[in-house]
């Protein structure tokens, strides 16, 4: 008779929407076999002093594939290898509580952990697995910045909110003869600016990839009054930066925080603009609106083969491994290959030069 595993499953870093789906089909996978799901409360705080374990049933996930964020719960602070704890004197240190994780998870006798997650969820599940933990990963972000999977899950969603708030900003630039200044998510890699830049007719593109020069941005709009265009969008990635100069990173208090967060960057653009151009400039942010509500079709269904392909592997007992999309499969890939690799625009590709022969200027 085969093994009947009893399988844990977490979502860590930020939400994205897919996680529920990819809860649903493991689940469900997991039900047809007679395996067991036990879902992890807040990443892993829940293997910590907390002990918030659900057992999920069919039930409890049926068709929860079409709502977004997560019934899990997440966080981008709780790192068991770096976890934020308050020392005598009330200041904050950062602690090794890994094997905590390690013992409730023995203690609770499950056989694996699912871990759904961005690279700093990935870097933690690797290095979990290499105290011994079986985990299978699967790989999740908006940004669209992990290596190894020719894309992630929330990322078309993203895409298509950035998309339409551009689409919306046409008509109230034009009404005004104004430059609208659209900041969205993408802290190493400007994807979700590219492929939202593109599809909604922006006029500049400003990338993480490529640093930009104001005046080459200013010249492009003003190029642009006369030929007759009297207003100008310019979307730019949270983590463009001007050359010579850095990404605004606005996340440094926040402790234990295992990432940059970054903003603020659309707001130095514009006025840069309306000073140089003398035109009215205004800039707004699209922040977490890019991670909220319903996964698009794409992602839905993304992520419901991410699931059930994640219990496959734990047939196949391919521990330390993570499922990625190579068209039409998806595949197993060693975590250590995933590890650290963040996959940026590639600039010589056919998006980049489309963008290009169609005239988007990325201020360089
Ligand atoms: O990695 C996903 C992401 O949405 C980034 O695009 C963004 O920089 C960051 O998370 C924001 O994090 P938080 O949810 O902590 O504000």
């Amino acid at each position: 008779m085969s093994k009947s595993y009893k399988i844990a499953i977490n979502m860590g870093g930020g939400d994205a929407p897919g996680l529920n789906a990819v809860l649903e089909a493991v689940v469900r996978s997991a039900s047809n076999r007679n395996w067991e799901v036990y879902g992890i409360k807040n990443s892993y705080e829940g293997l910590l002093d907390t002990n918030e374990i659900i057992r999920m049933t069919p039930e409890k996930v049926w068709h929860i594939s079409s709502i977004g964020g997560t019934i899990l719960g997440t966080t981008n602070k709780g790192n068991p290898f770096k976890m934020p704890i308050a020392n005598a004197a009330g200041e904050i240190e950062l602690r090794d509580v890994s094997d905590r994780v390690v013992d409730n998870f023995k203690r609770l006798r499950l056989d694996c952990l699912i871990a759904v997650g961005g690279d700093g969820s990935l870097q933690i599940a690797y290095d979990l697995f290499k105290k011994g933990i079986p985990v299978i990963g699967v790989p999740k972000t908006i940004d669209n910045d992990l290596a190894a999977t020719i894309i992630t899950f929330g990322f078309d969603t993203a895409v298509s909110i950035a998309t339409e708030a551009i689409d919306r900003l046409h008509s109230t630039a034009k009404s005004h003869d104004r430059v609208m200044v659209v900041e969205v998510m993408g802290r190493h890699a400007g994807w979700i600016a590219l492929n939202s830049g593109i599809s909604g007719s922006a006029d500049v593109i400003l990338i993480p990839e490529i640093p930009f020069n104001i005046d080459k941005v200013c010249d492009h709009i003003m190029e642009g009054e006369l030929h007759g265009q009297r207003y100008a969008i310019v979307v730019v990635a949270e983590g463009a930066a001007p050359a010579g100069g850095q990404a605004l990173d606005k996340g440094k208090g926040e402790a234990g925080r295992q990432d940059v967060l970054l903003g603020g960057v659309a707001e130095y653009v514009a006025r840069e603009i309306a000073k140089k151009t003398a035109k009215d400039t205004r800039f707004l942010v699209l922040g977490h609106l890019q991670r909220g509500g319903s996964p698009t079709t794409f992602d839905r269904l993304l992520s419901l083969r991410f699931g059930a392909a994640a219990l496959r592997l734990v047939e196949e007992k391919k521990f330390g491994t993570m499922v990625a999309l190579d068209p039409p499969n998806i595949k197993a890939i060693p975590l250590e290959e995933v590890i650290g690799g963040i996959k940026r625009v590639s600039l010589e590709g056919d998006t980049m030069r489309t963008a290009r022969e169609i005239g988007i200027c990325f201020g360089d």
